[in-house]
Protein backbone atom coordinates (compact mmCIF):
# COMPACT_ATOMS: atom_id res chain seq x y z
CA UNK A 1 0.00 0.00 0.00
CA UNK A 2 1.67 3.08 -1.03
CA UNK A 3 0.51 6.26 1.11
CA UNK A 4 -0.32 9.74 -0.08
CA UNK A 5 -1.28 8.51 -3.76
CA UNK A 6 -4.23 9.03 -5.41
CA UNK A 7 -5.43 5.92 -7.58
CA UNK A 8 -7.47 5.94 -10.54
CA UNK A 9 -10.18 3.09 -11.18
CA UNK A 10 -12.83 1.11 -9.05
CA UNK A 11 -13.44 2.07 -5.48
CA UNK A 12 -13.78 -1.37 -3.83
CA UNK A 13 -11.39 -3.17 -6.53
CA UNK A 14 -8.43 -0.41 -4.80
CA UNK A 15 -9.51 -1.47 -1.71
CA UNK A 16 -9.83 -5.41 -2.13
CA UNK A 17 -5.45 -4.51 -2.07
CA UNK A 18 -5.57 -3.29 0.99
CA UNK A 19 -4.72 -5.00 3.96
CA UNK A 20 -7.20 -5.47 6.86
CA UNK A 21 -7.18 -3.01 9.94
CA UNK A 22 -4.82 -0.66 8.15
CA UNK A 23 -6.87 2.53 7.90
CA UNK A 24 -7.81 4.99 10.50
CA UNK A 25 -10.56 7.20 8.93
CA UNK A 26 -12.88 6.52 5.83
CA UNK A 27 -14.92 9.73 4.77
CA UNK A 28 -16.54 8.64 1.66
CA UNK A 29 -19.37 10.80 -0.60
CA UNK A 30 -20.53 8.54 -2.90
CA UNK A 31 -22.96 9.19 -5.79
CA UNK A 32 -26.32 10.01 -4.55
CA UNK A 33 -27.95 7.76 -7.01
CA UNK A 34 -29.98 10.92 -8.28
CA UNK A 35 -29.27 11.01 -11.91
CA UNK A 36 -26.41 13.36 -11.43
CA UNK A 37 -23.97 14.57 -14.34
CA UNK A 38 -20.89 13.28 -13.87
CA UNK A 39 -18.29 12.81 -16.70
CA UNK A 40 -18.24 8.57 -16.74
CA UNK A 41 -20.06 7.50 -13.80
CA UNK A 42 -23.84 6.50 -14.26
CA UNK A 43 -25.71 8.12 -11.22
CA UNK A 44 -29.20 6.50 -12.60
CA UNK A 45 -29.02 2.94 -11.53
CA UNK A 46 -31.95 0.28 -10.50
CA UNK A 47 -32.39 0.50 -7.10
CA UNK A 48 -31.22 -3.32 -6.34
CA UNK A 49 -28.16 -2.63 -8.14
CA UNK A 50 -27.59 1.01 -6.08
CA UNK A 51 -27.91 -1.01 -2.67
CA UNK A 52 -25.72 -4.00 -3.31
CA UNK A 53 -23.38 -2.02 -4.56
CA UNK A 54 -23.39 0.13 -1.67
CA UNK A 55 -23.28 -2.97 0.42
CA UNK A 56 -19.94 -4.30 -1.68
CA UNK A 57 -18.11 -0.75 -0.80
CA UNK A 58 -19.17 -0.53 2.46
CA UNK A 59 -17.78 -4.56 3.98
CA UNK A 60 -14.09 -3.66 2.35
CA UNK A 61 -14.41 -0.39 4.05
CA UNK A 62 -15.35 -2.15 7.10
CA UNK A 63 -12.59 -4.83 6.37
CA UNK A 64 -9.74 -2.55 5.91
CA UNK A 65 -10.39 -0.34 8.83
CA UNK A 66 -8.61 -0.77 12.17
CA UNK A 67 -11.10 -1.45 15.16
CA UNK A 68 -10.43 1.93 16.42
CA UNK A 69 -11.41 3.36 13.44
CA UNK A 70 -14.43 5.38 11.77
CA UNK A 71 -16.73 6.31 9.08
CA UNK A 72 -18.51 8.97 7.88
CA UNK A 73 -21.01 8.78 4.54
CA UNK A 74 -21.92 11.75 3.55
CA UNK A 75 -25.73 10.51 1.33
CA UNK A 76 -28.68 12.33 0.16
CA UNK A 77 -32.45 12.01 1.69
CA UNK A 78 -32.70 9.31 -1.26
CA UNK A 79 -30.74 7.03 0.14
CA UNK A 80 -30.12 8.00 3.95
CA UNK A 81 -31.83 4.92 5.68
CA UNK A 82 -30.23 2.41 3.24
CA UNK A 83 -27.12 3.25 4.18
CA UNK A 84 -27.97 3.53 7.65
CA UNK A 85 -29.16 -0.18 7.62
CA UNK A 86 -26.59 -1.45 5.36
CA UNK A 87 -23.78 0.09 8.02
CA UNK A 88 -24.99 -1.49 10.74
CA UNK A 89 -25.60 -4.32 8.59
CA UNK A 90 -21.67 -4.52 8.25
CA UNK A 91 -20.76 -4.87 11.54
CA UNK A 92 -20.54 -0.68 12.31
CA UNK A 93 -21.69 1.23 15.55
CA UNK A 94 -23.79 3.56 15.47
CA UNK A 95 -22.29 7.54 16.73
CA UNK A 96 -24.19 10.43 15.20
CA UNK A 97 -26.81 11.05 12.44
CA UNK A 98 -25.31 14.38 11.30
CA UNK A 99 -27.62 16.62 9.14
CA UNK A 100 -25.05 19.34 7.42
CA UNK A 101 -27.08 22.31 6.45
CA UNK A 102 -25.11 24.28 3.49
CA UNK A 103 -27.19 27.11 3.57
CA UNK A 104 -27.12 27.76 -0.36
CA UNK A 105 -29.39 25.71 -1.67
CA UNK A 106 -30.75 25.77 -5.39
CA UNK A 107 -34.12 27.82 -5.57
CA UNK A 108 -36.86 25.48 -6.48
CA UNK A 109 -40.38 26.88 -7.38
CA UNK A 110 -42.05 24.43 -6.68
CA UNK A 111 -41.08 22.93 -3.45
CA UNK A 112 -38.90 23.74 -0.23
CA UNK A 113 -35.43 24.54 -1.30
CA UNK A 114 -32.61 21.03 -0.42
CA UNK A 115 -30.60 22.58 1.79
CA UNK A 116 -28.84 19.77 3.47
CA UNK A 117 -27.05 16.49 3.44
CA UNK A 118 -26.80 13.89 5.85
CA UNK A 119 -23.55 12.31 7.42
CA UNK A 120 -23.55 9.09 8.87
CA UNK A 121 -20.88 8.58 11.31
CA UNK A 122 -20.31 4.90 12.71
CA UNK A 123 -17.03 3.43 14.50
CA UNK A 124 -16.13 -0.23 13.68
CA UNK A 125 -16.03 -0.33 18.21
CA UNK A 126 -18.67 0.86 20.29
CA UNK A 127 -16.05 1.56 22.84
CA UNK A 128 -12.81 2.14 21.11
CA UNK A 129 -11.91 4.45 18.50
CA UNK A 130 -10.21 8.60 18.01
CA UNK A 131 -12.83 11.37 18.97
CA UNK A 132 -10.33 14.29 19.52
CA UNK A 133 -12.96 16.54 21.40
CA UNK A 134 -10.27 19.61 21.93
CA UNK A 135 -9.56 19.49 18.47
CA UNK A 136 -13.39 20.62 17.26
CA UNK A 137 -14.95 22.53 19.80
CA UNK A 138 -17.32 25.97 19.58
CA UNK A 139 -18.62 28.83 21.60
CA UNK A 140 -21.49 27.64 23.63
CA UNK A 141 -24.31 29.71 24.66
CA UNK A 142 -23.24 29.17 28.43
CA UNK A 143 -20.29 30.93 27.47
CA UNK A 144 -21.37 33.71 25.24
CA UNK A 145 -24.75 34.14 26.33
CA UNK A 146 -25.39 33.07 29.72
CA UNK A 147 -21.85 33.99 31.27
CA UNK A 148 -22.40 30.68 33.09
CA UNK A 149 -19.27 29.47 35.37
CA UNK A 150 -19.86 25.79 34.32
CA UNK A 151 -19.19 26.75 30.48
CA UNK A 152 -16.53 24.60 29.41
CA UNK A 153 -13.41 27.63 28.65
CA UNK A 154 -12.69 25.94 25.42
CA UNK A 155 -16.57 25.65 24.44
CA UNK A 156 -18.34 22.42 23.49
CA UNK A 157 -18.43 19.63 21.16
CA UNK A 158 -20.36 20.84 17.95
CA UNK A 159 -24.26 20.00 17.78
CA UNK A 160 -25.17 17.09 15.30
CA UNK A 161 -26.20 19.58 12.51
CA UNK A 162 -23.60 21.92 10.79
CA UNK A 163 -23.65 24.69 9.06
CA UNK A 164 -21.15 25.09 6.37
CA UNK A 165 -22.18 26.68 2.83
CA UNK A 166 -21.61 24.56 -0.02
CA UNK A 167 -19.12 24.86 -2.81
CA UNK A 168 -21.46 26.50 -5.41
CA UNK A 169 -20.62 27.03 -8.74
CA UNK A 170 -19.50 30.67 -8.71
CA UNK A 171 -17.20 30.93 -5.86
CA UNK A 172 -13.72 30.97 -6.21
CA UNK A 173 -12.78 27.80 -3.93
CA UNK A 174 -14.74 25.92 -6.78
CA UNK A 175 -12.47 23.20 -8.34
CA UNK A 176 -12.84 22.19 -12.48
CA UNK A 177 -15.63 21.18 -13.77
CA UNK A 178 -16.99 18.62 -10.97
CA UNK A 179 -20.83 18.84 -9.86
CA UNK A 180 -20.39 17.84 -6.06
CA UNK A 181 -17.06 19.49 -4.23
CA UNK A 182 -17.16 19.42 -0.57
CA UNK A 183 -16.45 22.29 1.56
CA UNK A 184 -12.49 21.95 2.96
CA UNK A 185 -14.22 23.43 6.46
CA UNK A 186 -16.21 20.31 7.10
CA UNK A 187 -14.18 17.66 6.20
CA UNK A 188 -11.46 19.62 8.66
CA UNK A 189 -14.12 19.40 11.69
CA UNK A 190 -14.12 15.34 10.67
CA UNK A 191 -10.63 15.01 10.29
CA UNK A 192 -9.56 16.70 13.76
CA UNK A 193 -12.07 14.58 15.32
CA UNK A 194 -11.86 11.39 14.47
CA UNK A 195 -7.98 11.12 13.30
CA UNK A 196 -4.32 12.11 14.63
CA UNK A 197 -1.75 13.24 13.01
CA UNK A 198 0.38 10.54 10.48
CA UNK A 199 -3.14 8.26 10.89
CA UNK A 200 -4.29 7.20 7.09
CA UNK A 201 -7.71 9.25 5.85
CA UNK A 202 -9.00 6.94 3.36
CA UNK A 203 -11.76 8.51 0.59
CA UNK A 204 -12.83 5.94 -1.81
CA UNK A 205 -15.07 8.59 -3.85
CA UNK A 206 -12.28 11.11 -4.66
CA UNK A 207 -14.04 13.82 -6.75
CA UNK A 208 -12.45 17.08 -6.55
CA UNK A 209 -9.57 15.52 -3.79
CA UNK A 210 -10.95 17.53 -1.04
CA UNK A 211 -10.63 14.83 1.67
CA UNK A 212 -7.15 14.44 0.74
CA UNK A 213 -6.44 18.12 0.34
CA UNK A 214 -7.61 18.69 3.81
CA UNK A 215 -5.97 15.35 5.11
CA UNK A 216 -2.58 16.75 3.78
CA UNK A 217 -2.84 20.40 5.36
CA UNK A 218 -3.64 18.69 9.04
CA UNK A 219 -0.46 16.05 8.49
CA UNK A 220 -2.88 13.36 8.36
CA UNK A 221 -1.67 10.51 5.23
CA UNK A 222 -4.19 10.06 2.58
CA UNK A 223 -5.07 7.12 -0.10
CA UNK A 224 -7.72 8.55 -2.38
CA UNK A 225 -9.18 7.25 -5.84
CA UNK A 226 -11.50 8.28 -8.95
CA UNK A 227 -13.12 5.80 -11.26
CA UNK A 228 -13.08 9.23 -13.64
CA UNK A 229 -9.53 9.50 -15.04
CA UNK A 230 -10.25 13.78 -15.82
CA UNK A 231 -11.11 13.70 -12.00
CA UNK A 232 -7.73 11.56 -10.86
CA UNK A 233 -6.29 14.68 -13.29
CA UNK A 234 -7.84 17.44 -10.95
CA UNK A 235 -7.24 15.38 -7.66
CA UNK A 236 -3.56 14.90 -8.96
CA UNK A 237 -3.05 18.78 -9.99
CA UNK A 238 -4.91 19.84 -6.55
CA UNK A 239 -2.49 17.82 -3.88
CA UNK A 240 0.39 19.37 -6.55
CA UNK A 241 -0.93 22.84 -5.26
CA UNK A 242 -1.42 23.81 -9.14
CA UNK A 243 -4.40 24.56 -9.34
CA UNK A 244 -4.02 26.96 -11.95
CA UNK A 245 -3.61 24.17 -14.13
CA UNK A 246 -6.69 22.54 -13.63
CA UNK A 247 -8.68 25.62 -15.52
CA UNK A 248 -5.65 25.96 -18.07
CA UNK A 249 -6.15 22.11 -18.68
CA UNK A 250 -9.45 23.46 -20.19
CA UNK A 251 -11.36 21.63 -17.09
CA UNK A 252 -12.86 24.88 -16.27
CA UNK A 253 -15.91 25.40 -14.48
CA UNK A 254 -19.20 24.66 -16.86
CA UNK A 255 -21.59 26.65 -15.00
CA UNK A 256 -24.79 24.46 -16.11
CA UNK A 257 -23.36 21.33 -14.47
CA UNK A 258 -21.98 23.39 -11.42
CA UNK A 259 -25.00 23.46 -9.53
CA UNK A 260 -26.86 20.51 -10.87
CA UNK A 261 -27.25 18.44 -7.57
CA UNK A 262 -29.27 21.02 -5.93
C1 LIG B 1 -20.01 12.91 -4.84
S1 LIG B 1 -18.54 12.82 -5.74
C2 LIG B 1 -17.28 13.09 -4.55
C3 LIG B 1 -16.94 14.56 -4.37
C4 LIG B 1 -15.86 14.81 -3.37
N1 LIG B 1 -16.31 14.58 -2.00
C5 LIG B 1 -15.30 16.23 -3.46
O1 LIG B 1 -15.28 16.98 -2.45
O2 LIG B 1 -14.90 16.63 -4.54
C6 LIG B 1 -18.44 11.10 -6.10
C7 LIG B 1 -17.25 10.68 -6.98
O3 LIG B 1 -17.21 9.23 -7.00
C8 LIG B 1 -16.65 8.84 -8.24
N2 LIG B 1 -16.97 7.40 -8.40
C9 LIG B 1 -18.14 6.84 -8.78
N3 LIG B 1 -18.04 5.50 -8.75
C10 LIG B 1 -16.80 5.19 -8.33
C11 LIG B 1 -16.12 3.99 -8.07
N4 LIG B 1 -16.70 2.79 -8.25
N5 LIG B 1 -14.85 4.04 -7.63
C12 LIG B 1 -14.23 5.24 -7.44
N6 LIG B 1 -14.83 6.42 -7.68
C13 LIG B 1 -16.11 6.40 -8.10
C14 LIG B 1 -17.28 9.79 -9.25
O4 LIG B 1 -16.52 9.87 -10.42
C15 LIG B 1 -17.31 11.11 -8.44
O5 LIG B 1 -16.19 11.91 -8.72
Amino acid sequence: MELNKIYLGDCIKIMQDLPNGSIDLVFADPPFNIGLKYDIYNDKKSYNEYFEWSEKWISEAFRILKNSGSIYIAIGDEFAAEINIILKKAGFNFRNWIIWYYTFGQNQRKKFNRAHTHILYFTKDNKTFTFNIDNVRVPSARQLVYNDKRAHPKGKSPDDVWEFSRVCGTFKERIGDHPCQMPETLLERIILASSNENDIVLDPFGGTGTTAAVAKKLKRNYFTMDISESYYKVITQRLNGNIHEIKRNGLERNTTNSDSLF
